[in-house]
């Protein structure tokens, strides 16, 4: 898997955010194991609640396109009109919705914060996660 590949198409998805309230802008590229890419964006609500961030947005899209087996993502994130180059982790609801589909070796592509672009494994996002299977 080619990460920088990956992590341009979060670059190309974060064009199509919906910002309006927190004027920042997310994108994010999700690799299914069937080799398809589902891009998403953040899409604020004026309730606040409702909005979702860009790495749900592609799993969302994903799994209801049948997809459920993932090998990795790729997020950015910085206010709208930046380029972004600090590396934007996923929040906690994502990281429990990433929990439901992945396993520990699922990656997640970021900024390095440079010019550069840093893996992680969805293990050490998300250690002692809750797993019914674990049950
Ligand atoms: N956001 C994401 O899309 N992904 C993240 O990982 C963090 C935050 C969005 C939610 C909201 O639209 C905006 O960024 C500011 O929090």
């Amino acid at each position: 898997m080619n990460r920088e590949w990956l992590y341009e198409l979060a670059v190309e998805a974060r064009t199509k955010a919906y910002c309006p309230y927190s004027h920042f802008a997310t994108g994010a590229a999700l690799l299914g194991e069937s080799g398809k890419v589902y891009l998403g964006c953040n899409v604020e609500n004026a309730a606040y609640g409702p909005t979702n961030c860009a790495e749900r947005t592609a799993f969302f899209k994903a799994v209801s396109e049948g997809e459920r087996h993932f090998k990795a993502i790729a997020i950015c994130g910085a206010p709208e009109g930046e380029r972004p180059t600090k590396p934007c982790p996923p929040c906690g609801v994502c990281r429990q919705v990433m929990s439901e589909f992945c396993d520990g070796d699922f990656e997640i592509i970021l900024s390095n914060g440079e010019s550069g672009i840093a893996g992680y494994l969805f293990r050490q996002l998300l250690p002692l996660r809750f797993d019914l299977e674990d049950f």
